[in-house]
């Protein structure tokens, strides 16, 4: 079985982050969303992987995740370019998987328990189709299965106004080559994209079966930043702690922390875990709880919880900043007398905020 991540796409939601890179390589708990997915497929024994590119600054992806070797997997890069949609992106791979059953992982999602319960026993079946779901409380917002009393697909709709269940499409599927042909015969949506669920409803309509398996774990898709903020949540609530930095006598640290190397945790932090900070940052701050922050960062006076510091970043504030995701390389500096107040950022790389 081959694997194919879909890292294309624009990203619109994620501005002003996504200007300056692709929204795949956003750290949650200090590790780019991608990695998950390519760590879940290795996990589920799949090494072979096509990693779809698209228009956003596609070399950094590739400077970042390299032939694969580091994760023990092989990976082949498929250029997309403009994303026509989730069917477009599969059909460029078609060369790369051959006739083999595949699995198609969205770039941006994440799912607590992996995915090998998942892939069991699909590639011997008569099965063309595997999709995840999961329950949701707004399935307008999604796409939506309906199922017979055997798990089986009857039908899939994108977004229904009348949801006949409330079971989302999670963003990961497994194919058999079918799908190709499936593929040829779906035309591009209102939105001039070609749908995935329109393709797996082609399969249906061709009398092909299509089964289904309810996820019981987390799963999240990072399209918007109140989700990354979420995922950053949930990954850090698995955190386990480990300092490898330098902490000094008098600094508070309590529940758990993961601290990198390099790092100098100065006299009067304050840390409450669940908190990651990566290699060569300097802390003279209060760090709540569920907040990352990346390498090379200084932190210094202020608050900063729940919140992601994607790296490299300077934040010398009296202020509380909360649930915000701060760019690379951004500054963050107090004037000398303000009042400390409270602030919610979503900031691009090498923002300058004068507060
Ligand atoms: P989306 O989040 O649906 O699309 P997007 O990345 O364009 O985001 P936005 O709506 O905010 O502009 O895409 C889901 C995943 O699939 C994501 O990892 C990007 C990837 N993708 C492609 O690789 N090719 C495509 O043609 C599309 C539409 C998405």
């Amino acid at each position: 079985m081959k694997g194919l991540i879909l890292s294309g796409g624009h990203g619109t939601r994620l501005r002003p982050l996504t200007h300056t890179g692709p929204k795949q390589l956003i750290p949650i708990a200090n590790k780019p969303v991608l990695y998950y997915a390519i760590e879940d497929l290795k996990e589920a024994g799949v090494t072979e992987i096509g990693l779809i590119l698209g228009t956003n600054m596609p070399e950094k992806v590739q400077e970042a995740v390299g032939d694969g070797s580091r994760f023990g997997v092989n990976i082949t890069y498929i250029m997309q370019g403009e994303p026509k949609g989730l069917a477009h992106a599969v059909a460029v791979a078609q060369e790369f998987v051959g006739d083999e059953s595949f699995i198609m992982y969205l770039g941006d999602n994440i799912l607590k328990s992996g995915i090998m319960e998942f892939v069991e026993g699909f590639e011997d079946s008569d099965y063309q189709a595997r999709i995840l779901l999961q329950p949701v409380e707004n399935p307008r917002q999604f796409g939506v299965a309906e199922l017979d009393n055997n798990g089986n697909v009857i039908n899939l709709v994108e977004k229904p106004e009348h949801p006949k269940s409330d079971l989302a499409l999670v963003g990961i599927y497994l194919f058999k080559s079918s799908i190709f042909e499936a593929i040829t015969q779906i035309k591009p949506s209102w939105r001039g994209e070609l749908e995935i669920t329109d393709a797996i409803q082609q399969l249906l309509n061709s009398n092909l079966k299509v089964d289904s398996h309810i996820v019981r774990g987390w799963w999240k898709d990072t399209g918007k930043p109140e989700d990354v903020l979420d995922a950053n949540h949930l990954i850090l609530d698995m955190l386990e702690s480990q300092i490898n930095g330098e902490v000094e006598d008098g600094a508070k640290i309590s529940g758990r922390v993961f601290i990198g190397k390099g790092s100098r945790i100065k006299k009067n932090t304050v840390i409450r875990g669940p908190v990651s900070i990566g290699e060569n940052c300097e802390i003279d701050a209060y760090i709540g709880p569920y907040t990352s922050i990346g390498d090379n960062s200084v932190i210094k006076g202020g608050e900063i919880e729940s919140s992601i510091v994607v790296g490299d970043a300077v934040i010398k504030c009296n202020e509380r900043i909360i649930d915000s995701l701060i760019g690379n390389h951004s500054h963050i500096i107090s004037m000398e007398n303000s009042l400390p107040k409270g602030y919610r950022f979503i900031i691009g790389e090498n923002s300058l905020v004068n507060i």
